[in-house]
């Protein structure tokens, strides 16, 4: 089956599992306090500086989990609407985290400080859950992108009104390969307090990090993952990955493939009059309206989803593996199909 539909559609990139088969000799001890765990932490401080790192299995595990650990029941998150957390993860975040979510509506995927001003005002007020993390996702859900000067103009309105900043970052090499830049200048460096780091859409079978760039945030964070059923005992075999995930910047290679791919779909269909592209093509999605009576067709052909039926929004997502004749061999089906 060939797919655009979401990149962990695809496999696991071949250096990923020979690290998993690598480290499948002898015994380690388990929970992650085994040689692979602490080689994988330390190379996650080198990129990103003094630095905890708890690795989980999913991205809904690191986003949920992440938030627990910096709010009370009493808080409320503000993301946009098109947040992950708000709109994919069956309620999670109210459920375990048991705070309330105020979902902000955005033409492009990306909140700015003076989306969060307008709340502002409930804070000290007891009849309104208090705002007490921005939650931004880099790239976002739409594949846009902030800058670090966006980032970081978030996190310093964040400080000020003693709130926290936390990026959902289960592309973030995606975001890392467009912005040519490292993950500390777009993190540590603009004042992120908590990162879900993800792996598994960028070429690894499964893996995630929670990374803490304050320790004292972390200091309880052992007891959150265990209780929320995101450690691992065969830790091992999640930082082994990330060992040859970030090993020889494989991440920004594949991440790097991935959005010339999307880029070069966009290319590819700019002028088919019927088909709109709807966001700039900054990462490895691209979002456009296709009339409705073509898809099923398409679809038939190289699955994709559809995002919003009622506009006939779909999403194309390319992933460390699509061919340049995967994009070639859909970009002329568009072309013949929709007329
Ligand atoms: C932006 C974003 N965050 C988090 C996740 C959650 O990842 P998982 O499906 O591993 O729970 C996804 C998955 O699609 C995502 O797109």
């Amino acid at each position: 089956m060939k797919s655009l539909a979401s990149d962990n559609f695809s496999g696991v990139h071949p250096d990923i599992l020979q690290a998993v088969i690598d480290a499948n000799v002898g015994h380690e001890f388990a929970y992650g306090y085994d040689r692979y765990t602490e080689k994988a932490v330390e190379m996650f401080r080198e990129r990103l500086g003094d630095v905890d790192v708890f690795f989980v299995s999913t991205g809904t595990g690191a986003n949920v989990l992440g938030l627990k650990a910096i709010m009370r029941s009493y808080d409320a998150v503000l993301c946009p609407e098109t947040a992950h957390i708000n709109t994919n993860e069956c309620g999670a975040v109210e459920s375990i985290v048991g705070c309330h979510i105020i979902a902000i509506p955005t033409k492009d995927g990306k909140i700015s400080v003076d989306d969060i001003r307008r709340y502002l005002h409930l804070l000290g007020d007891e009849h309104h859950a208090q705002p007490k993390v921005i939650s931004i996702s880099q790239p976002t859900e739409l594949g846009t992108l902030y800058t670090t000067k966006e980032i970081k103009s978030l996190s310093e309105f964040a400080h000020k009104h003693g709130m926290y900043l936390h990026m959902d970052g289960a592309r973030i090499s995606n975001a890392a390969a467009t912005m040519g830049m490292s993950f500390k200048e777009f993190t540590t460096d603009a004042g992120v307090d908590v990162l879900s780091f993800g792996g598994t859409k960028n070429g690894m079978m499964m893996g995630e990090a929670v990374i803490f760039f304050d320790r004292a945030l972390s200091r309880n964070f052992k007891y959150i993952r265990k209780q929320g059923t995101q450690l691992a005992s065969k830790m091992r075999f999640i930082s082994a990955q990330f060992i040859a995930f970030l090993k020889d910047d494989l991440y920004l290679k594949n991440a790097a493939h991935a959005n010339k791919m999307a880029k070069m779909l966009a290319e590819g269909i700019k002028d088919i009059p019927r088909i709109k592209i709807v966001q700039e093509v900054q990462t490895n999605a691209v979002f456009a309206i296709v009339p409705s009576e073509y898809i099923p067709e398409l679809q038939e052909n190289y699955f994709f989803c559809v995002v919003d039926e009622n506009i006939s929004l779909v999403r194309w997502m390319c992933s460390f593996d699509t061919t340049e004749e995967d994009v070639k061999g859909f970009v002329s089906l568009l072309k013949g199909v929709v007329v």
